[in-house]
């Protein structure tokens, strides 16, 4: 068994982190840390957890060296000291956006600030398997993805790689969210009258996870807007896109079906009748699977490739247990079985 500790445990992320671990045949949770919940059982903030797990918050300050440490922090927390974490474990995966983007440059532009760790950067492997699964095989750090940004590589990555679209023309992803995205700390946003029933564009330009998606499709430009919706957990990406003149439906699946068919947690939707055409996150609560699919209008060329993922899991700890287990060669969909509910 490998001994992993959670550093920032009591949060949202933090929380589907243990529950994913606590059912993962080769990783045992030994240390899971919160510093407003010193001594707490993990059930006491995550009820879903009674009866699994009699592990109680320690401090930060009290981590012991362990086999794969997670960061589960707000943003800007890891990368202050990243050098003290690093030496706890041989591995670590941070779910922050702290060590996503490779260029320093480019971090400073998104984020507003010079990074505290550059030298890091180029350490850190983005948490896409998807995407990165060979440079996991020998990686010892791997960052996080934000969860629009990996809601929107995946609705795109087909299609970016099948070579059909006009890139010559606009790519606009409209990616719609729940709540659950903004973490476990409350803030004006988030008070339940202001909430409640929403469906409000807080980043119509301009979101910083347009720089995950930029980077990592090797693109020089998306257009990325963000919509809360009335949702507690949940992400889908609608990717408007133009193919170039002729391509066929055919031709589209063709390159979705043999994208889907190497990846474990890739599912194309795409019924003809009945009520679940669509991707939809509702069925994915809990789920590291990506519910992929697209419609094209062959007489405008215009495709739109959505991608459904819970924010929670496939936009977080899912991505980072599955990251964890290419990394220390464990198999792929260990402790990520869950299929989703319906009805929920
Ligand atoms: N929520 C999502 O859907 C999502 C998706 C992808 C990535 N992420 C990223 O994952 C990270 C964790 O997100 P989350 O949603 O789990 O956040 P969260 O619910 O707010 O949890 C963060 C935890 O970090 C601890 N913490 C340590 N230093 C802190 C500080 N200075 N201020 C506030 N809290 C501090 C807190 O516990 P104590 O203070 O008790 O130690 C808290 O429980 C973030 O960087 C976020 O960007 C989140």
């Amino acid at each position: 068994m490998r001994r992993a500790a959670i550093v920032g445990a009591s949060g949202y992320t933090g929380g589907e982190l243990l529950r994913l671990l606590l059912s993962h045949p080769q990783v045992e949770v030994t240390q899971v840390t919160s510093e407003h919940h010193l001594g707490e059982y993990v059930h006491s903030l995550h009820p879903n957890l009674r009866k699994r797990s009699l592990l109680r918050f320690i401090s930060r300050q009290a981590l012991e060296p362990c086999d794969v440490l997670f960061l589960a922090l707000p943003h800007g927390e890891a990368q202050k000291h990243i050098d003290h974490y690093a030496a706890l474990a041989p591995y670590v995966i941070d779910l922050s956006a702290d060590f996503r983007l490779r260029d320093p440059g480019r971090y400073q532009r998104w984020y507003g600030a010079e990074h505290l760790a550059p030298a890091w950067l180029s350490r850190f492997v983005y948490g896409l398997p998807e995407l990165h699964r060979e440079e996991m095989r020998t990686a010892r750090y791997i960052s996080g993805v934000g969860c629009n940004a990996a809601a929107s590589i995946l609705a795109l990555l087909p299609l970016a790689r099948s070579g059909l679209l006009d890139l010559s023309r606009p790519v606009i992803v409209d990616v719609k969210v729940g709540s659950s995205e903004a973490g476990a700390s409350p803030n004006p946003g988030s008070h339940h009258p202001e909430r409640s029933g929403v469906i409000r564009t807080y980043a119509p330009t301009g979101h910083r996870h347009t720089a995950e998606i930029l980077q990592e499709l090797g693109w020089e430009q998306v257009h990325l807007s963000i919509t809360s919706v009335d949702v507690v957990r949940g992400a889908l990406a609608a990717a408007h896109a133009f193919t170039q003149s002729g391509v066929t439906e055919k031709e589209l699946w063709r390159a979705y079906r043999a994208w889907a068919a190497a990846e474990p947690f890739i599912r194309i939707v795409k019924e003809r009748g009945g009520i679940h055409r669509v991707p939809d996150p509702k069925v994915l609560a809990g789920s590291n699977y990506v519910d992929v699919g697209f419609e094209l209008d062959e007489t405008t060329g215009r495709v739109v490739a959505l991608a459904a993922i819970d924010n929670l899991m496939k936009g977080a700890a899912g991505s980072a247990v599955q990251a964890m287990n290419v990394m220390l060669g464990l198999e792929e969909t260990a402790g990520l079985e869950f299929s989703g509910l319906h009805p929920i």
